[in-house]
This record gives C-alpha cells, structure tokens and sequence, in this order.
C-alpha cells in the first residue's frame, strides 16, 4: 500500500500490545489459581475448581478455585479478627497503605491492564487507559479520606467486615470502588471477583501482600454465585456490598432483610442518551458511539435508549450508520481496535436472544458489514429502530453492543421518554441550550447526568441509581457514608425528654375521662373516613381503621403531590413553619390528647408538644441549608452533586412520644421536597392524627402529607409492596417483612431512629444526583 493510499483510506496496521509480561506472571501464578485468605494463598479444600478463559480466542488462562464454606468462614473470621486493629489504626497510617496501593497499581499498570484484557476480551486501549488509570485513582482519593477522617467524620466509625460481591464488567475498577472506600474508612473485607473474570482481583492481592497490608484486612475469595451467597448471607457479616445484575440484587436484598446488614446495591440500567435538535449533531454521534459501544456495551450506565428529536432524527441515524460502520471490532489486544469480545459465550447467547426477540416483536435491526473475528465471542455494534417505548428491547437492559432509537418531538416528551423505565441509573443530555440542557437533566430520575458528555466518572464523585438501579453511591464523600455508620456520640438535637414514653396505655380512653375522640384519616389533603368502614378503640378515643386501599389512594395522592419537590426550598420552609406556630397554638389541645392517649403525665405531654413544635422550626430551618457541592473532578468543568428528594416515601411511626415520633419523622422528609405517606403509631395514634386540624389551616398542599391509622399489620406490607412509594423508613414494627417487602421495585428502607443526628435523616431524606457540566472553548 502506497503512502497516498494509506492516507486517503486511514487505514490502520495491527498494533498489537505485548502479552508476554503478562503470560509470565500467569505462568508464576498459576495455572492453577488459588485464593487470598488472611495474608496467605490457599485452594479449595473441596478441590473444586473452574476454567477461566480469554473470550477474544476462547484460550484456557487458568482454573480457578471455588470457594465453599469452609473458605469463606476463613476469610470472614480472619477480617473480623482484623478489624478491632485495623479500625483503630490512626487515619494516617491507614492513608499510607492506601497511597502504597495505589503506587503498585501505577506501577504494574501495564500487567494489569493486559491481565484484565486477556481475561475480558475489553480493548487494551480501555483497560490501558480507563480502568486501570480510575483504579490508582481511586486508591490515591481514598487514601486521603484515610487521612482525614477523623476530622471529616467526627461522630462515625466504620461498619465493621464487609462482603463485596462484583461483577465480570469492570472487574479491577468494580474492586477498587469497593475495597478503596471499605479500607479508608477502617472496614475489613471480604470480596469476590465475577467468575468470568477471577484474575486482576488475584493480582490485585499480590499488591496487598507486597504492600505489607495486615493479614485480613483484604481478603480476595474466588468463585460462582454460590460462594456469593455464602458471603451475602453470612452471619458474621456487617456490610453487604453488590453489583451486578437486579435479578441477584432483589435476591440478596430478600436474603439480607431483617439481619441488620448495611446494604448497598448497584445494579441494572437503561439509560437514555437524548439528543436535541439544537445539538452539536457530530459531536452527540461520538457520544453515542463511546455511551453504547464502550466495553462492548456492557456497561451497567451506558446510554443504550438513544431518545432523538424527530426533527433531526434522520440525518442523526445517518451519521451514527456511517460511523458504526468504522467501528472496528477485534483482538482486544490490538490498540487499535474499538470493540473487543464479549466477556464469555454465555453472556453472546442472551444478547443474540434478547436481539431476536426485537426482531420478532418487529423492530428494525441494522449491523454495519463489519467482519467479525473468528474463535472468540464476538457481537457487532447494532441500531434498532422501529421500536415503541414497551417493546422489551427498549425496557430490558441487554447489556450488549446494542442500542435502540426512538424519536421525540417535545421535551416534555423526551423527559417523559426518559422517565419511562424502573431503572434510574444514568443519562446523557445533548444540547447547545443551556436552558435546554439543565432543565432535562434535572428531569431526569436517575444518579448521574451528563450534558454534552457522557461516561465521566471520577473517584471524587459519588456513582448510583434511583429506583431499581440500586440504593448507595460510590465514590467522594457520598461514597464514604456507605462504609461508615454513627457511632452515637454526637449531641442529639432530637427532643429527648423521654419520660413517660413508654408508659403502658390506659385502657380504652380510662385515663382522660371526659375527652373521647374520633380522628379520620387524612389523605390527598381531606379527612377520609376508612374504606372499609371499620374503626378502632384506642386509647383515648377511636381512629379509622385503614385498609389496603385506604393506603393505595394516599399513595395515588402523594404521587400526584410531587410538585411539592419543585417549589422552591424556601417556600416550603414557609410551610412548616406554619405548621409549627399553627400547632404551637393548639398545645393545650394537643396534650391532652397526648395524656389521654399514652397515659403520661400532663407535664410530659406539654414537654412532648414543644419538642414537636421545635421539630415542625428545625427542619423548616434545614429546607433550605442541606446543600449539595460542586465536586472536583479529574473533567475540565464542573461536576454539580444535587442532594434531590426521593419521592413518596412511607413512614412507619414509632410507638414512643407519638407526636414527637411522627414530626421527627415526617418533618425532615417534607423538607427535602418528598410526599409521604404515613402510618401512626399503631398504639396511640391520636396524638398524631389531631394534626390533620393543623394541617388543613397551615397551607400544606393536598397529598403532600397523608396518614392512614390502622392496625399495621394489615397495612404495612401494601406499603412497603407498592411499587409508588420509593422509600420506606420504618420506626416500629418488624423490619424483615418490610425490607422482603421492598424488593419488588428496590425501594430504600431505613431503619428509621429519631435519635440520629439531623444530618443523618437529612441524608436518608434524599438521594444525590451529579450532573456533570463540561465546558471549554
Ligand atoms: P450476576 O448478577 O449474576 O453476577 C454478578 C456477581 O454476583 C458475580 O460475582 C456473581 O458470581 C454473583 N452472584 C450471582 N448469584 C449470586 C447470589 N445468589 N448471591 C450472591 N452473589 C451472586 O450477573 P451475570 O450473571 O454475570 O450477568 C447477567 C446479567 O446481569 C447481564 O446480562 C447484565 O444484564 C446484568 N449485569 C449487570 C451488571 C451491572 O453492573 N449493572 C454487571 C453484571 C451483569
Ligand atoms: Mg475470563
């Protein structure tokens, strides 16, 4: 080929990286790969084991061990025995071996990014300068949270031992995301790679070892979903921390519920990539092609509903086409080569089949005429068209090299496009406006957005989902709360005058004497008598008694509330405060209830009304001081952390001080912009739905706060089941059932404690989205 000819084609040689480096180190290693446990290497006493192979040529690089029960108690006994002194190691001390970490990855750069290459089939030219680069990152970021913790996290300790499962995707990035945080914080770890992809996380433990990291502090056990198992529902486990697939997710959320686990999850996506008329067309294209085809696809935020205004959807497909055409798919050794292998046959076989299924559901598919390589597990970038927001392409994530388009006209329609899926993971926004721009991104329900850009991440900016994308965040200061939990030493600034709280109930309204009450429910704004008719004695007087549908029509009116989010912090902070002095108002009125219902002195009632009457002024004060940040990042621009509200959120009051209990609840939930639905306490719920009178005087929307009374165990499960509600927090009654309960759409459920720091019910109040802002001339 002539120089002009070259030139005129751009045709690209075969740049092959060098694998003999790392053939070395697997030949040292293995072929027969044992596992890290409490500073040293073992096999499975069962002697079982499985293959793990280069999907790119379908060549052996190993067997792996898989670890039963007999190595995963090893490895939890030795992280438990490891955490009282690893926990109190000074904050410096833990940062130095962080930074050491961090310095052996840049180090072993190259080995590792080959490793993860030979054992994923991802692009050298990824692993080289995505993965592994994020991974010493992350390391280096950490180590400094090690080294400020103290003084950043003053009334927090660690959780204690944690089991961190990952998957096959991002397997060295998905470690450090999970170990980095884990250890800053003074955790000790247990950790299993994907069976897929077992290597990088081994050499991973050479460093640990080679950095002198105390023995059990890491430990790396290898195997399938069973030894996942084992370590999610292991006893002596703390923490669990997943990713993967929703399917395992709701799975270990069942598995957990109940146990007091810290759980986090982060899980499936189907993120829209939404392209404006008035985009940079050219550069959206390049977007596209990095948001879908970056590791093959398989990728749990890659934009894979591409949402295109009609009025340039045509030309847009036009260029994405040509493109696609250009994308080269091959050795992923070759550095110049843009789509690798699929990790493993299996994973080939459901994208084949979930494509199939589009074709039969009658999408239009389109492949460029790109050759494939032969004896590995190879897919070619793929654009369907034709497609309805229903079809199961569109709402199934596929987790392949394919991407669906659909068209929009207005933005109402792309945000309600965007919108139109359980997952809430990511997004991208492309347009020039930024009216456009930022509007969308805040529509959008998701953890991350990026506008104009997409597939940032920094180690300095939390990562996560909404809805059944999962719960927690990854990565910056929100990242550490994950690995981190109050010790109980900060000054609680709830009311506690707890005196007379628990005090045993009179009888049937004994204790008052003349006062008997009756209190409806209040829902979508109006007294509601139950559904069913029913009411209950209780002390004191009688309430309704609530049924599933009384508890279906006050979430159908806490969803239609939600505009309560929008309307600025200040006006709600308005709000309550007229709560408050409205209620103030009424204290005689209200403490009288209060003795009636719970028996206690009229001393404590009055002491319990003002403590409600502070909690109705704090948190208007909070509306609008809970900011969010504007985080550094490695990208030119700014990275905006917004702490958003996270919808209908059910409360479940406690028994103790009702009123107080509810307002220490429901008030900071308001505050932040959610609408709830609230179940008073089952034992003296009068207190509480006397509030209705104050509500109804003191401009609080419709739906923004309803209450169902009732005996909860008729009532929870309907709540904690609806899939409108996206957060329960539960203050009495039995945890398990709810977090079972939660599953179905991955609702958060907080183990609600009205003694926990402000700061602590602000942040479970809220879920944080990062919008992602590049900007440069
Ligand atoms: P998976 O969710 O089964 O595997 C992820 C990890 O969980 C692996 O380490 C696996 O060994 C472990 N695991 C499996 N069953 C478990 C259990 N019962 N308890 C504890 N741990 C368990 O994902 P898989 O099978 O590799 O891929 C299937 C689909 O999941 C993909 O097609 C994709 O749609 C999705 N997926 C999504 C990911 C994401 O990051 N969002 C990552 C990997 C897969
Ligand atoms: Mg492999």
């Amino acid at each position: 080929m002539s120089v002009k000819e070259i030139l005129d084609s751009l045709e690209w040689g075969p740049a092959p990286e060098s694998d003999a480096f790392a053939r070395e180190w697997l030949d040292e290693h293995g072929p027969d790969f044992g596992m890290y446990i409490d500073g040293g290497w073992r096999h499975a006493a069962s002697g079982e084991k499985f293959e793990t192979r280069n999907p790119a040529d379908n060549q052996l690089l190993g067997t792996i061990s898989q670890a039963g029960e007999e190595e995963v108690n090893a490895a939890v006994a030795a992280a438990r025995a490891a955490l009282p002194e690893w926990s109190s190691t000074p904050g410096h001390v833990r940062a130095r071996y962080l930074y050491a970490i961090a310095r052996q990855v840049q180090k072993h750069h190259r080995l590792l990014a080959v490793l993860e290459t030979l054992d994923n089939g991802k692009p050298i030219r990824e692993t080289r300068d995505v993965d592994v680069p994020l991974v010493a990152r992350h390391f280096y970021h950490h180590a400094g949270w090690a080294q400020l913790f103290d003084e950043t996290f003053p009334s927090y300790g660690p959780v204690g031992v944690c089991g961190q499962v990952i998957p096959w995707n991002f397997p060295l990035l998905m470690l450090a995301w999970k170990i980095a945080p884990a250890i800053a914080a003074g955790n000790t770890v247990v950790l299993k790679p994907a069976e897929f992809t077992s290597i990088s996380a081994l050499a991973f433990a050479a460093i640990c070892e080679s950095v002198g990291l105390p023995s059990g502090v890491v430990n790396i056990v290898t195997g399938d979903g069973r030894t996942g198992a084992l370590i999610t529902e292991h006893e002596d486990i703390d923490k669990v921390a997943f990713t993967g697939s929703t399917e395992v997710g709701r799975v270990i959320r069942k598995a957990t519920a109940g146990s007091g686990k810290a759980l986090t999850l982060e899980l499936g996506g189907k993120s829209p990539f939404i392209v404006f008329e008035d985009a940079d067309i050219d550069s959206a294209v390049e977007g596209l092609v990095n948001a879908i085809w970056f590791n093959q696809g398989q990728v749990c935020c890659a934009g894979s509903r591409l949402l295109v205004q009609e009025s340039v959807a045509e030309e847009f497909h036009e260029k994405l086409r040509a493109r696609m055409g250009k994308l080269r798919v091959g050795n992923p050794m070759d550095k110049a080569v843009d789509m690798g292998a699929i990790v493993d046959e299996v994973q080939l076989k459901t994208i084949s089949e979930l494509c199939q299924l589009g074709c039969d559901e009658g999408a239009t598919m389109w492949q460029p005429d790109t050759e494939l390589p032969k004896g590995g597990w190879f897919f070619p970038p793929t654009l369907f068209t034709d497609v309805s927001p229903a079809s199961t392409i569109v709402q199934e994530e596929i987790f392949g090299p394919v991407l669906v388009s659909l068209t929009f006209r207005s933005h109402e329609e792309a945000i309600a496009l965007a919108n139109n899926t359980r997952y809430g993971l990511a997004g991208s926004v492309w347009s020039q406006d930024l009216d456009t721009a930022l509007e969308v991104a805040r529509a959008i329900r998701a953890g991350t957005i990026w506008v104009n850009c997409t597939n940032q991440f920094d180690a300095n900016s939390g990562f996560g989902g909404y809805r059944e994308s999962g719960f927690g965040r990854e990565g910056g200061r929100e990242g550490m709360h994950a690995y981190i939990r109050p010790t109980g030493d900060h000054e609680s600034t709830a009311a506690v005058a707890t005196a007379g709280a628990d005090a045993p109930a009179p009888a049937g309204g004994d204790g008052s004497g003349d006062i008997d009450r009756t209190a409806k429910m209040y829902i979508g704004g109006k007294q509601k008598r139950p559904d069913g008719g029913y009411s209950l004695d209780v002390p004191g007087g009688q309430v309704g008694r609530g049924n599933r549908k009384d508890i279906r029509d006050a979430v159908a009116a806490a969803i239609k509330a939600i505009a309560w989010a929008e309307m600025s912090a200040h006006s709600r902070a308005q709000v309550l405060y007229y709560i408050a002095e409205n209620l103030e108002q009424r204290t005689e009125e209200f403490a009288s209830i209060i003795s009636a219902s719970t028996g206690c002195s009229d001393d404590d009632a009055a002491t319990e009304v003002a403590d409600s009457v502070a909690e109705w002024f704090r948190w208007a004060a909070w509306a609008d001081k809970f900011d969010g940040r504007v985080h550094e990042t490695t990208m030119h621009g700014l990275v905006l952390a917004l702490n958003e509200a996270i919808g209908v959120v059910g409360v479940i009051c406690p028994d103790s001080r009702p009123l107080h209990g509810f307002t220490r609840l429901v008030a900071p939930l308001l505050a932040m912009g959610n609408t709830v639905v609230a179940i008073p306490s089952e034992a003296h719920p009068l207190a509480a739905a006397g509030i209705y009178q104050v509500l109804e005087t003191s401009d609080l929307p419709g739906g923004v706060l309803n209450f169902v009374t009732g005996l909860r165990q008729e009532i929870v499960s309907t709540l904690a089941e609806h899939d409108g509600v996206d957060a329960i927090w539960s203050a009495a009654g039995d945890i398990a059932e709810v977090e079972v309960a939660s599953a179905g759409n991955m609702k958060r459920v907080w183990n609600a404690d009205t003694s926990a720091a402000d700061e602590e019910l602000l942040r479970a109040a809220t879920q944080v989205k990062n919008i992602w802002l590049p900007h440069g001339v």
